[in-house]
């Protein structure tokens, strides 16, 4: 009996360390809505979005593929989105977003929230993968 409190006791202090270190992802980034087509493209449904309402929200997923990769919206129009793939420019590691920027872990490549790169080494922007946007969603693909 003990033993089961002090498990449930370090279960709940571990959890309280995941949060308080900030490792559950931000609310504000979880993809709902979001689901593969069987072509690979994948389908967002901006309503369940509540980023992307917002010029700058993003929300990070995968594709068919299993590329990891993030739409944002760039301006108020209905066509006003961007996906990026979050492969570095420099040499392919996985990008982060850390505030309004993308950071690379690897070598601290920095990119705009658009992929636009700003601080090397790396040399070209984050590549883009073509969307189709209507007023409720966006097709990545
Ligand atoms: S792999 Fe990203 S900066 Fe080098």
């Amino acid at each position: 009996m003990e033993s089961e409190n002090s498990l449930s006791r370090r279960s709940l202090l571990c959890g309280l360390a995941v949060l308080t270190l900030g490792l559950v992802p931000d609310k504000a980034l979880a993809a709902t809505g979001v689901k593969v087509l069987p072509d690979g493209k994948v389908e967002i449904r901006i309503a369940s979005n509540r980023s992307l309402k917002k010029v700058g929200g993003v929300v990070q997923f995968r594709d068919g593929t299993g590329r990891s990769l993030a739409l944002v919206r760039t301006s108020k129009a209905v066509k006003g989105f961007r996906a990026i793939n979050l492969s570095c420019t420099h040499e392919g590691t996985k990008v982060g977003l850390s505030g309004d920027k993308w950071v690379c872990p690897e070598h601290r490549a920095e990119f705009a929230i658009d992929g636009s790169v700003q601080v090397g080494p790396a040399k070209t922007n984050l590549r883009s993968v073509p969307v189709k946007a209507t007023k409720k969603r966006v097709i990545v693909g």
